[in-house]
């Protein structure tokens, strides 16, 4: 999906802001994103930490979970904001593949400069999704 420099500039701020959300006592890395669905609406999410470690939810899926909750199925573009840019993990890159396996992912670090910009299925090739199984979702 191609963002114009507006739709960018509002997406990446928005993920800027979702970091303040964030409830990382544990890591202390917090992590916003928001997404644009295929409506054109923005979903957003952020890091949610437990004293049980493994709970722990990813701000990305925080907002793909939201997206469908609202009744969407397609992620188009996502941007995600860590202190350093950090990249998606591999568990998140798994969901967003499941509802936008070609979505425009844009990292950025705690300025907002953009620190890598690729599609999904560069950042997650030969991936497993729905075509895979027998009977599709
Ligand atoms: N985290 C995310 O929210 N997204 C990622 O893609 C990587 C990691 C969170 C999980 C945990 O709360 C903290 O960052 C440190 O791993």
């Amino acid at each position: 999906m191609t963002l114009n420099a507006e739709q960018r500039e509002r997406l990446i701020q928005r993920a800027l802001q979702m970091r303040a959300k964030a409830y990382a006592p544990y890591s202390r890395y917090a992590v916003g994103a928001a997404l644009v669905s295929g409506s054109g609406a923005v979903y957003a999410g952020a890091n949610v930490e437990n004293a049980a470690y493994p709970l722990s939810m990813c701000a990305e899926r925080a907002a793909v979970f939201a997206m469908v909750a609202a009744g969407e199925r397609e992620v188009q573009a996502i941007a995600l904001a860590t202190e350093n840019g950090g990249s998606p993990c591999g568990a998140c890159r798994q969901v967003l593949s499941e509802f936008g396996p070609r979505a425009l992912v844009l990292v950025v670090d705690g300025q907002g400069e953009v620190v890598l910009e690729a599609t999904l299925d560069q950042l997650l090739p030969h991936s497993f999704g729905p075509r895979d199984l027998a009977k599709g979702p």
